[in-house]
Parts: structure tokens; C-alpha cells; sequence
């Protein structure tokens, strides 16, 4: 056990903005027609603790995939982006992240990593076990939400901010654009974002990954219940719900909510709130978008971004992809 402080850590989202911002998302979410939730309630601690199951399962493959990539590249990707900044956004564990800090610091650019993520239990154990870890660099952590707080980025030169995990996947086609044109506008020229991206593939292998035999995935998603009920005191019966995952090939995604079994009303007292849910009634989770590399290019190079790497696991299943912001010359260009 070594005595060193604990690295700083930056509260943007304190538990009563958190609060406030649950009851918003489930006040608007569930008076919605289709009723929806945002994936990112998803991640109490218990949530926390079954996501990380989930990675460990055998039919969830992208974060073996994500791993062996960064495994296999990590390298070349230090080589065409020597940042002296890596921010990561959705941090989570920052298991991965471990890979791509050792090769940024042996390609001898690195020189401080930010952790970005809402979730401040998992965000502050990561930032001190990596602290112990990596004595000469900077470490920080910012509790921040990275639809909202993304003009608060810690400043550069040489930044690159990393998306891994597939997380871009949650985000609808709107918020995805508006993402891209949030990191644009944060990033000056020649910076640049790494992005990890479950690539489309056949769909029985989708669906196993996200609907797996140990019924991980369905207490995973259904978990989002039990946070309403802590939260905000509803009365959520979780037994009168059935997990459901489906691909919807046009949009290229993978879609999971749960279902009423039977109908049945909610209480939801913070909200005042009552709820009728009719039977077969679906509540929406999360999607969880699926790439190609054409589209990723696309959607960068519609925001200033040029693909300057693309690396995928030896199955070609998940990608990690690296883009720099176009210099001032090249976006007159365009
Ligand atoms: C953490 C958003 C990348 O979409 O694969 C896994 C979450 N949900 N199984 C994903 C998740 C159900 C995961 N992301």
C-alpha cells in the first residue's frame, strides 16, 4: 500500500444534479410514445457490477475484440497519434485504456491522462489505481455527462480524445452527429478522437451477444427499473417485466427494452406520476448501433475529421479507428 494522494478529481454532475437529471430523462422518457429510457441510467453500482459481468461473457465479444486490437496496435496507433493528453470519455474501469497509456508513454509523447465519465465511484477507484500505476504522469478525473459537458474538456496542445468500448453505439443517429460536432468544435486542428466501434455483422451473433443463455443482459437492462425505484421511489415490480432484444436491420442496430408482462400501473412518487403500461407494452433501454467503416468516414469527414487509422481484431468483428481534425487549410477546402 503506497501513501500517495489521490489523484484530483472534478465534479460537474454532484448526486443532486444527478438526481434532477434522472427524474428529467424518466419524466420525459416514459410520457414518450414508444416509452424510452437513456442507457446511461443503466450504471448504478450493481449496474456497474453486471456490465462487467457481461464482459466477461461468452457470447459478448467486443470487449475480447476491442482488447485484442489495442493488444496487436496499440503501437501503431501511439505512432500516428502522439498526444501528450489522452481523455477518455465513458472511462468506466479504464481496463483497456491501460494498453493504449503504455504505448503512448513508451512512444514517449504522454504526459497526463483525464478520465471522463458519470459514474464518480468507478471513475475515482480508476483514477487512483492508475495513478499508483503510472507515477509520472498527470492523472485527473472529471464526473461529467459527454452529452453535456464537453466544452469543458481540459485544454491541449496534442490532445486525443478516446471513445472506446463502443459506446458511440448508444447514441441515436441525431445525438451521434451532434456528438461529432461537439468534438469538432472542442478540438483545435490536428487533434484527434480514437473511437471503438462494434462493426455490423451477422445477426445471430448480435442478438447472442446481447441476449446471452445466463440471462446477464436481461438483468443488465432490467436494472434501469430498480434505479427508478431507488431513485425515485417508484414501485417498479421487476418479475412483471421480460427482457427483450432485437435487431433492427435498417438502422443497424441492436435494440433492447423490457416488456410488461401483463398490464399493470407504476407508482412513481417523486414525479407524481402515474404510469399504465398495457400488456406486451415495451419500455426501451438502449440501442446499441453497429459500424461500417464507410459510415464512420463518412460521418468524420462531415465534421472536419480525416480517418487516418482503422484497425480491426483478427475476425474483423470491432474496430478502433483514429481521425484528426482537419488543419484551418484542409477545412477551407472543403
Ligand atoms: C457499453 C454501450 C458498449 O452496447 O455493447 C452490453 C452496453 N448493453 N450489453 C454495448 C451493453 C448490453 C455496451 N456498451
Amino acid at each position: 500500500m503506497t501513501t500517495t494522494d489521490s489523484p484530483p478529481v472534478e465534479v460537474h454532475l454532484t448526486p443532486s444534479d444527478l438526481a434532477a437529471a434522472l427524474a428529467h430523462d424518466v419524466r420525459v422518457g416514459l410520457t414518450s410514445d414508444p416509452k424510452w429510457l437513456p442507457a446511461k441510467w443503466l450504471y448504478d453500482e450493481h449496474g456497474c457490477e453486471l456490465f462487467e459481468a457481461i464482459t466477461e461473457l461468452p457470447e459478448y465479444y467486443p470487449t475480447r475484440a476491442e482488447r485484442a486490437v489495442l493488444q496487436a496496435h496499440a503501437g501503431e496507433i501511439a505512432a500516428e497519434a502522439p498526444a501528450t493528453t489522452l481523455i477518455e470519455l465513458g472511462s468506466g474501469t479504464s481496463e483497456k485504456t491501460r494498453l493504449l497509456i503504455a504505448a503512448l508513454e513508451a512512444g514517449g509523447s504522454l504526459q497526463r491522462f483525464v478520465a471522463f465519465d458519470v459514474a464518480e465511484p468507478t471513475l475515482r477507484a480508476a483514477v487512483s489505481e492508475l495513478s499508483s500505476a503510472h507515477e509520472r504522469l498527470a492523472i485527473e478525473g472529471v464526473v461529467g455527462d459527454f452529452e453535456r459537458h464537453l466544452d469543458r474538456l481540459p485544454k491541449g496542445p496534442d490532445r486525443m480524445v478516446a471513445f472506446l468500448g463502443g459506446t458511440l453505439g448508444n447514441f441515436d443517429e441525431p445525438n451521434r452527429l451532434r456528438f461529432f460536432s461537439t468534438m469538432a468544435s472542442a478540438l483545435e486542428p490536428g487533434e484527434w478522437i480514437l473511437l471503438g466501434t462494434d462493426l455490423v455483422k451477422d445477426p445471430e451473433r448480435l442478438l447472442a451477444a446481447y441476449d446471452d443463455a445466463s440471462g446477464v443482459t436481461a438483468a443488465f437492462e432490467t436494472n434501469v427499473l430498480a434505479v427508478i425505484n431507488h431513485e425515485l421511489g417508484a414501485d417498479f415490480d421487476l418479475d412483471r417485466f421480460d427482457y427483450v432484444a432485437r435487431w433492427n436491420a435498417n438502422l443497424e442496430r441492436i435494440e433492447m427494452g423490457v416488456r410488461s408482462n401483463g398490464p399493470q400501473s407504476v407508482h412513481i412518487p417523486a414525479l407524481d406520476m402515474k404510469l399504465e403500461l398495457a400488456d406486451g407494452e415495451e419500455i426501451s433501454t438502449e440501442v446499441s448501433a453497429k459500424f461500417r467503416r464507410v459510415g464512420v468516414s463518412r460521418e468524420l469527414a462531415a465534421h472536419g475529421f480525416d480517418l487516418v487509422g482503422w484497425w480491426t481484431d483478427p475476425r474483423g468483428e470491432f474496430a478502433v479507428s483514429c481521425a484528426r481534425r482537419t488543419t484551418m487549410s484542409d477545412s477551407v477546402a472543403q
